[in-house]
C-alpha cells in the first residue's frame, strides 16, 4: 500500500483516481508521493521514504528539483493539463487591456444611486472607449502548451500572431496554426507586436527576460501579458515605463507590491488556472503519474529526471536506479546483476543533464544481495525494487 500526502488541498476528482493500492495520509514522513500546488518545499525535510512529487500545475518553481534529484526523488509537473483555462484568462486580459471595462464598471457602481445614470452614461463612456484586438499582432514566447493555444485562438479572433521558442518540440510544433509566423530572433516580438504574452519557466535564465532592453524595443501602445511567473518580468522596469508613457499596459497574474495599484497595471490574483476544470485535469494527470511511476517505474512529465516511458514489468523483477550520469554507471549496475548470477531480460538508460535512470527487469527475484551491492556503487541516489 502507498501512502500519498497532499501538501495543498487537491481536487478530489483527482484523488478519486488512487487505486485500493493508495491511502492518504496527514504526515509528508510517511508519504511515498506527495501531491504539491503552490506550497514553497524549498525548506521542508525530504524523508528518505519519498519517492515521487506531482505538482499539480505547470510552473514548478516551489520545488527543490536539484536537492529532490540527489535524493532520487522524481518530480513531475502537468503540462497542458491548465493549459485552456490559462489561455482563456490571457484573451479576456488582452480585452481589458484593450478596453477599460474595469474602469467603467467603476463608474456604474459609484454612480448607481444617480437617478438619472442612463443619461450620464452616454456622456461619461468616451472615458473608458478603447480599442479592438482584430488586426492587431500578437507576440508569443514559449510555444508550449498555453503558449500553443493562446496563439491559435489570436488568429481565430482576427489577430496576426508571432511566436518565438528557441525550444520548440516537435509535438508543440503540430499543435501550433501553421499561420502564426515563427521568428527566431526574440527581438522582433518585442519591436513589432502589440501585445506580447510570455510563456517560459522561471529559470535563472529566464529571470527578469523582459526589462529595460526589451521594454526600449517595444511600440508605445504595447501591452505586456504575464500569465507564467512574476519575476520573469523587471516589474520596476515595466512600472517605469508605464509612468513614462513607453508602454500601454501590463497585466499580471501576480500581485506583488510593485505593480499592485500602479497606473497602467492590471493585476489579478494569480486566477489563470483557477477553475474547477483546470484544478480537476491538473489533479488527475498528476495522480495517474504518480502511480505510474510508483507501480512501473514509468517517468512521464518529470521536471527533474528523464523521460522513461514503460509499460508494466512483465518478468519476475524490474529494479529501477536513480544515479548520477557518468561514466561507468551501467556497467557497475549490470555488473551486480551478473555477480548475483541474475539475467537481465532488459534495460532501458536515460539521462537528463547531471541525473540518469536505469531499469533492469530481470529473469529471476533480485536478492536482498543485489540490491545491496547497486546501493553501494558510488553515484546511486537510490535503489528501487518496483517488483
Ligand atoms: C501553473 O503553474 O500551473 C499556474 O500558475 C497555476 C498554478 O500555480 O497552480
Amino acid at each position: 500500500m502507498y501512502q500519498i500526502h497532499c501538501l495543498n488541498p487537491i481536487s478530489k476528482v483527482g484523488l478519486n483516481h488512487l487505486s485500493e493500492n493508495y491511502s492518504l495520509t496527514d504526515n509528508a514522513a510517511e508519504a511515498d508521493g506527495i501531491l504539491v500546488r503552490s506550497a514553497v518545499m524549498h525548506d521542508m525535510e525530504l524523508s528518505d521514504r519519498l519517492l515521487a512529487v506531482a505538482r499539480a500545475g505547470a510552473g514548478y518553481n516551489n520545488i527543490p528539483l536539484d536537492k529532490c534529484a540527489q535524493k532520487g526523488i522524481v518530480v513531475f509537473n502537468t503540462p497542458g493539463a491548465n493549459a485552456n483555462g490559462v489561455k482563456e484568462m490571457i484573451i479576456a486580459a488582452m480585452l481589458l487591456a484593450s478596453r477599460d471595462i474595469v474602469g467603467g464598471i467603476e463608474w456604474v457602481k459609484e454612480n448607481h444611486q444617480n437617478p438619472e445614470i442612463a443619461k450620464a452614461t452616454e456622456k461619461a463612456k468616451k472615458a473608458f472607449a478603447g480599442t479592438e484586438i482584430m488586426g492587431k499582432t500578437l507576440g508569443v514566447i514559449g510555444l508550449g502548451a498555453i503558449g500553443a493555444m493562446v496563439a491559435n485562438v489570436a488568429e481565430q479572433l482576427g489577430m496576426k500572431v508571432m511566436g518565438y521558442d528557441p525550444f520548440l518540440s516537435v509535438d508543440a510544433a503540430w499543435k501550433l496554426s501553421h499561420s502564426v509566423k515563427h521568428v527566431t530572433d526574440v527581438n522582433e516580438i518585442y519591436s513589432s507586436c502589440d501585445f506580447i504574452t510570455i510563456h517560459v519557466p522561471a529559470m535563472d535564465s529566464t529571470k527578469g527576460m523582459i526589462g529595460k532592453d526589451a521594454i526600449a524595443l517595444m511600440k508605445p501602445n504595447a501591452v505586456i501579458l504575464n500569465f507564467a511567473r512574476d519575476v520573469l518580468c523587471d516589474e520596476q522596469a515595466v512600472v517605469d515605463a508605464l509612468a513614462e508613457g513607453r508602454i500601454r499596459r501590463y497585466v499580471s497574474d501576480f500581485p506583488t507590491p510593485v505593480t499592485s495599484g500602479k497606473p497602467g497595471c492590471i493585476v489579478i490574483p494569480h486566477l489563470g488556472a483557477s477553475t474547477e476544470e483546470s484544478e480537476d485535469n491538473c489533479a488527475v494527470m498528476a495522480v495517474k503519474e504518480i502511480e505510474d511511476y510508483l507501480e512501473n517505474g514509468s517517468i512521464v512529465n518529470s521536471v527533474n529526471y528523464p523521460r522513461c516511458e514503460v509499460g508494466p514489468c512483465r518478468t519476475a523483477s524490474r529494479v529501477a536506479v536513480l544515479h548520477r550520469n557518468v561514466a561507468g554507471m551501467l556497467t557497475a549496475i549490470t555488473t551486480c546483476a551478473a555477480d548475483a548470477g541474475i539475467n537481465i531480460a532488459e534495460v532501458v538508460n536515460k539521462s537528463r543533464d547531471e541525473v540518469a535512470y536505469t531499469l533492469i527487469d530481470l529473469d529471476q527475484k533480485a536478492t536482498a544481495q543485489m540490491v545491496d551491492s547497486l546501493n553501494a556503487i558510488s553515484g546511486v541516489f537510490r535503489v528501487r525494487v518496483i517488483k
